[in-house]
């Protein structure tokens, strides 16, 4: 991806891999990603797999913007949980790409995110 995403590095995201349609990234969750209920934002874990999303379409010179999304919250997280994000391209069409987010605590699923990228 060209430039700086400065949301991301405000909210302490941290690049793993990135490749052409793949990109692995984490995020420990501080108190200030947390909610009321003393669990994890979920715009914050929005937030982490929509960068790993961002990084995966945007990989060198291609540039995409998402569509539309949906993520599903399937498991709560606290301060101190160490939160990874994995995005894969599943179709890969002329205009348009499918990429589905695994959002992970060790081997559990926190978050399911999927996103349609329209190629600019
Ligand atoms: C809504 C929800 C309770 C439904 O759960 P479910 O599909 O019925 O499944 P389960 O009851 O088996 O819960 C799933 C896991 O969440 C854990 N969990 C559920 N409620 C919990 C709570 N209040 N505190 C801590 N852990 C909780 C369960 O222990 C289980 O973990 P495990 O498999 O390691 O034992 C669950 O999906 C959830 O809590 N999602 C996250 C909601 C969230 O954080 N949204 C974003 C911020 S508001």
């Amino acid at each position: 991806m060209k430039g700086t995403d400065y949301f991301a590095d405000a909210l302490g995201i941290k690049e793993h891999e990135v490749k052409d349609g793949y990109a692995k990234v984490s995020m420990q969750i501080q108190k200030t990603h947390t909610n009321a209920l003393g669990f994890t934002h979920g715009g914050a874990i929005f937030s982490l797999a929509d960068y790993a999303f961002a990084l995966a379409c945007n990989y060198g010179d291609n540039v995409a913007v998402a569509v539309e999304v949906d993520i599903k919250f399937l498991r709560p997280t606290v301060e101190g949980d160490c939160l990874t994000a994995e995005a894969t391209r599943v179709s890969d069409g002329k205009t348009t790409g499918l990429y589905h987010v695994a959002v992970r605590k060790d081997d559990k699923l926190v978050a399911f995110f999927s996103g349609l990228a329209f190629k600019k």
